[in-house]
C-alpha cells in the first residue's frame, strides 16, 4: 500500500491533535483560479482539483489543460478523476504521475445524471465489482502516488457492504460524504455514522476523512476528535469565508474586492475564453456581501462578461481601492 504524502501529514497533524484539513473537490469551483485565492487566504493541508473525466482527458479535449494546471503553492494536490473504464483510469494515473500531482482520487459519489449515465460517480456504488477493478487499474498506473476514493454512505440507504468493499482494496485514504446518493445534498449529513466507519478504516490501515456540512475550523476539529477521524473535508464552507482554513473571520470589504479582482484575473489567465465567464457568478456573493451597497453591486456584476466589466462595476464602490 502506498501512503505517500498522506502519511507525513497524518503523523504531523496527529502529533498536534489536529485533523488534516482538505478543500473538497468542486466542479467549476476548485480550479487553479480559485485554489490560488484560498492558498493566499489560508492554505488547507491538501487541495483537490475539481473532478475530471478520464474519457475526456484521453480524448484530448483542450479544456483539460486548464483543469490540470496547478502551481507549487497548492501542493500537496490530489487530482480527482471520474469515469467507468478501468483502462482509462490506468492511463490517467500514469499521466498524473508525469504531471507532478501528489495523489489520485477516484470519484465514486457524484450524483450528477450525466456522470452516472456513463457508469461513473455514484453509479459505481451499484457496481462494486467494477469499482474494485477501477481501483486496481488506478493503482497499477499510479506508481509512487497514493490512491484514494471519495464516496457516499450508500446509494438509496446506508450500505456498510459498500464501505467494506472499498476498505478491502489498497487505497490509502477514504473520504466519505456522509449522505447517501438518494439524499443528494438535502438531508443533514449523518455524522453519527462517522465513528463506526473510522474504526473500520483504521482496522484496514486507511485514513478516514469525514465530509458534510462543516462550517468552521472549530467544528471540524471537534468532530474529528469525537469520531477519531484523520481529516475533514470542506466544500461549501469556503463559499462563506475564503479565510476558512486560517481560522480568521471574513476580512474587510476592501480586501474582499481586491480578491475578487485577482480571482477574475486568474480565471481569464487560466481559461483565455475556454470557459464561460458565467461560472464566476457563484463567487460574487463571497466577495461582495455584508456591506452597504453590496446587493446593488452584485446585481450589476451579474451582467459582467469579462474583467473590464467587473472593474467598471467595482469602481463605483467606496471600498474599491485603486
Ligand atoms: C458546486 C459543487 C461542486 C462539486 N463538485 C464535486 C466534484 O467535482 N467532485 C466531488 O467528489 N464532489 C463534488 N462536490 C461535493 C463536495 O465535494 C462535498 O462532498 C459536498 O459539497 C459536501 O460537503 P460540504 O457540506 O462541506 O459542502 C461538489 C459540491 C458542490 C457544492
Amino acid at each position: 500500500m502506498v501512503y505517500g504524502f498522506w502519511k507525513k501529514i497524518n503523523t504531523l497533524r496527529r502529533a498536534q491533535g489536529k485533523p488534516i484539513m482538505i478543500l473538497a473537490p468542486m466542479a467549476n469551483v476548485t480550479d487553479w483560479a480559485f485554489r490560488d485565492i484560498v492558498a493566499r487566504c489560508g492554505k488547507p493541508d491538501v487541495f483537490y482539483t475539481e473532478f475530471l473525466s478520464c474519457d475526456g482527458i484521453l480524448h484530448g479535449s483542450k479544456k483539460f489543460e486548464g483543469e490540470l494546471y496547478f502551481k507549487k503553492k497548492e501542493k500537496p494536490i490530489v487530482v480527482q478523476f471520474f469515469g467507468s473504464k478501468p483502462e482509462n483510469f490506468y492511463k490517467c494515473a500514469q499521466m498524473a504521475q508525469e504531471l507532478g500531482f501528489d495523489g489520485i482520487d477516484i470519484n465514486m459519489g457524484c450524483p450528477d445524471k450525466s456522470v452516472e449515465k456513463q457508469g461513473g460517480g455514484a453509479a459505481l456504488i451499484r457496481n462494486p465489482a467494477l469499482a474494485v477493478k477501477i481501483i486496481k487499474e488506478t493503482l497499477r498506473g499510479s506508481g509512487k502516488l497514493p490512491v484514494s476514493v471519495k464516496t457516499r454512505l450508500g446509494f438509496n440507504k446506508i450500505d456498510y457492504d459498500w464501505i467494506d468493499n472499498l476498505l478491502s482494496t489498497d487505497i490509502a485514504t477514504l473520504s466519505v460524504h456522509l449522505r447517501t446518493r438518494k439524499e443528494m445534498s438535502k438531508a443533514p449529513a449523518h455524522w453519527e455514522e462517522a465513528g463506526k466507519i473510522a474504526k473500520k478504516a483504521h482496522r484496514a490501515d486507511k485514513l478516514l476523512i469525514g465530509n458534510g456540512d462543516v462550517l468552521s475550523l472549530d467544528e471540524a476539529r471537534e468532530k474529528s476528535r469525537f469520531y477519531d477521524l484523520d481529516g475533514v473535508m470542506i466544500g461549501r464552507g469556503i463559499f462563506q469565508n475564503p479565510w476558512f482554513f486560517s481560522g480568521k473571520k471574513l476580512d474587510s470589504p476592501q480586501k474582499r474586492i481586491e480578491l475578487l479582482i485577482r480571482h477574475v484575473g486568474n480565471f481569464e489567465k487560466l481559461w483565455t475564453g475556454g470557459k464561460n465567464f458565467d461560472v464566476l457568478k457563484r463567487f460574487f456573493k463571497i466577495y461582495v456581501n455584508g456591506f452597504e451597497g453590496a446587493k446593488e453591486l452584485r446585481v450589476e456584476l451579474m451582467a459582467a462578461k469579462n474583467k473590464e466589466d467587473v472593474l467598471r462595476v467595482l469602481k463605483k464602490s467606496r471600498h474599491f481601492d485603486s
